[in-house]
């Protein structure tokens, strides 16, 4: 049986889970899922990585002593897993002994070997990223490129690993193994890195009299070793350390999966480190782009993050799940909205593959009652069928296993439309009036074996949906018995005679009114939102609480939530285009006690800004200014969107009945 070992970042404790963090975690359990619908074992590490200086500094931020800080955010990363439906089989704490006694063991080996030596240092330290600059890597103006601050210029004496002397190995490694680190961008960018000039020297340690939150060197007890080399270990001592069994059993199939932010410690520092020690080298390191909210990287450090929970229980994890791996294109960055998560849901999930289930099985409940007729004789309809089906199922297996997310479910759901089509076409009903049974059992017969395919394959994406689905089709999911392969080429494999479901309403349509175009709209702050139910009837539930307008108390809001909100009348003192963005528009807002407010608004295609001097608004003056395209905003002007006669969207502003103070308060 062939074996398969994925490894996700091991996260930093410094702030909780964001969207960012739930991506590659979900990626990671989705490419497991596809392997082990394959046949294949798999094995899945994600973890916490708690030294270092960065996580000694968000302690004290909370007051709180490291121990318990990190304890409790390495919890919150753990409890967000099974709600993300992802199913790890190691996670990974970096200050645990067993993570401990690894570091120690593989710091010996390489410092017995002659890799590791005493020298002075000095660099520029970037505590974001938790390691030295050289000048040639900072930006322009000094500063790092990741955290866009400037890096502290620290000297001392310190233990550095001799990365340099493996530059010409790792060069030769990466152009054998093209496909050792991908996307290709990916691959050239190290190789420049690389080819740009000497590698350094990595410096791995940290004086205690700096930093003693760490792994301490076993052979200086001065000394705590450099997060980066600690963390990267957390891939070996997941699988009991390079002795235990586990390792023998996965890792010679390893592969990492990591954003872009973190890809030279992993293309480089950790294949060097591997190699030093003799071990043998991961076989791929997989990288993906940025989840961006309008523009920009969504990370802790700039506070604009999406939580992952209010999303799941809003939206319901099959939508969630789907959405993620569908709206990015591997390798590059994507933009998360809301609305296009919606429009994902109503287009693909409700129209598309919910409308096939409830139409096909209403079909079988009437028509058959509900009982899995048989199929005759195939037609030239379900000849074209076939041909489209084994494609798309081809497709979406090569695409997956090449990390083609996005494309592979767009392969699965031409099947999914061909299907609605071919209901169209085949016209059961018209059947059903003639009283060709025969042909009649056919047709529904073929809707619900591809049916079943669809679903087998999406367990990958959406485990619990996808079961769920299966179950309505009279087929018990069980991993042990597919064979995703053979599922190509094969057709038959529903048992004529059994019972299904005779309706089903697997992703309602959920009503869109309000347009993106509110700075700070998406959950700006960084909670992971109430406990998620992971139920795929979830998906249901969530629907139903929109239409019903607001009939169960967990709708109502907290009215203390509400006084949070500083509303006031504004006064529109300029209005101009925006600099740099058509969709933008710059105002100077009167709001009262002789403060002017600076507020960008997206509101540009609705209104002239000439038209707008003068007027009185709404404004939100609590939010945290945020630059938009490079002007800061301060606060948030209200509309309100309604269709036009013309069925065009439109906006209008919100305003008092007449013209009063600037400054006054809503409530
Ligand atoms: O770097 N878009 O931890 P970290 C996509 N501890 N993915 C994102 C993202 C975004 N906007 N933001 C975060 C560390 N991620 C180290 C790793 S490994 C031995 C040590 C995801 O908490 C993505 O996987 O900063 C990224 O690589 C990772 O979180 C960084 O997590
Ligand atoms: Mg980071």
């Amino acid at each position: 049986m062939k074996n398969f070992y994925l490894s996700t970042p091991i996260y930093y404790v410094n702030a909780k889970p964001h969207l960012g963090h739930a991506y590659t975690s979900i990626l990671a359990d989705s490419l497991c899922r596809f392997h082990q619908l394959k046949g294949e074992k798999t094995f899945l590490v994600t973890g916490s990585d708690e030294h270092g200086d960065k996580i000694v500094k968000a302690a004290e931020k909370e007051k709180l002593d490291v121990k318990t800080f990190t304890d409790n955010i390495s919890q919150a990363f753990k409890d967000i897993l099974p709600k993300l439906g992802v199913n790890n089989s190691a996670f990974v704490r970096t200050s645990s002994e067993k993570h401990k006694k690894c570091v120690q063991e593989f710091l010996q080996k390489v410092y017995d070997k002659g890799d590791i030596y005493f020298g002075e240092y000095g660099g520029h330290y970037c505590y974001g990223c938790e390691r030295f600059y050289t000048e040639k890597e900072l930006l322009a103006d000094g500063t790092c490129p990741q955290h866009l601050v400037k890096p502290e210029y620290i000297s001392e004496k310190n233990y550095f690993f001799k990365m340099s002397k493996y530059q010409d190995w790792l060069v030769k490694h990466i152009e054998e193994n093209p496909d050792f680190i991908r996307p290709e961008r990916y691959r050239n960018e190290v190789l420049s890195m690389l080819n740009s000039g000497d590698l350094e020297d990595l410096c791995i340690s940290r004086p205690k009299s700096r930093l003693s939150w760490g792994i301490e060197l076993p052979f200086d007890n001065n000394y705590v070793c450099y997060v980066w080399f600690d963390a990267l270990l957390s891939y070996i001592s997941a699988l009991g350390g390079e002795k235990g069994q586990a390792f023998n059993e996965f890792w010679n199939n390893a592969e990492h999966l990591v954003a872009k932010d973190i890809l030279k410690p992993h293309a480089i520092f950790w294949a060097c480190m591997l190699k030093s020690a003799e071990l043998p080298i991961y076989k791929h390191l997989n990288v993906h782009g940025y989840w961006l909210v309008r523009d920009t990287k969504m990370s802790k450090s700039l506070g604009n993050v999406v939580a992952p929970l209010d999303m799941i229980d809003k939206y319901g994890l099959a939508t969630f799940r789907y959405f993620l791996l569908r709206e990015m294109h591997f390798g590059s960055d994507a933009s998360f909205s809301i609305e296009a998560l919606v429009s994902r849901r109503n287009a693909d999930l409700a129209n598309d593959l919910g409308n096939l289930f409830s139409r096909v099985l209403a079909m079988n409940a009437k028509y058959f009652g509900s009982v899995l007729p048989q199929k005759v004789v195939d037609g030239e309809l379900e000849l074209e069928l076939a041909s489209l089906a084994k494609n798309s199922f081809q497709n979406f297996q090569t695409m997956f296993e090449n990390l083609r997310f996005s494309n592979a479910l767009e392969a699965l759901w031409e099947l999914v439309r061909a299907l609605n089509k071919y209901i169209d076409s085949a016209a059961p009903w018209v059947l059903h009036k003639a009283q060709e049974i025969p042909r009649l059992g056919t047709v529904i017969y073929t809707l619900l074996e591809y049916m079943r395919k669809i679903s087998l394959h999406l367990w990958a994406v959406m485990p619990e949906t996808a079961e769920e689905m299966l179950s309505l089709l009279g087929v018990k999911f069980d991993i042990n018995q597919v064979n995703l392969e053979a599922e190509i080429e094969s057709f038959g494999s529903l048992q004529v005679g059994s019972h299904l479901a005779a309706n089903c309403n697997l992703f309602p349509r959920i009503d869109v009114v309000k347009p993106d175009n509110s700075i700070g709209s998406i959950g700006s702050t960084g909670s992971t939102g109430s406990t998620g139910k992971t139920k795929a009837n979830k998906e249901k539930k969530v629907a139903n609480v929109q239409s019903e307008t607001l009939k169960s108390t967990e709708s109502y809001l907290d009215f203390s939530d509400f006084q949070k909100l500083d509303l006031r009348i504004g006064t529109i003192l300029e209005a101009e285009q925006h600099p740099n963005a058509d969709k933008l528009l710059c105002f100077k807002i009167d709001v009262g006690e002789e403060s002017t407010r600076q507020i960008v608004s997206g509101i540009a295609e609705f209104f002239n800004p000439k038209d707008l001097v003068g007027k009185q608004v709404v404004v939100l003056t609590n939010l945290p200014p945020r630059k938009l395209r490079g002007v800061e905003s301060q606060g948030m002007i209200l509309t309100a969107a309604y269709s036009n006669n013309e069925n065009k969207e439109v906006l209008s502003l919100l305003t008092a009945m007449e013209h009063i103070k600037s400054g006054a308060k809503i409530s």
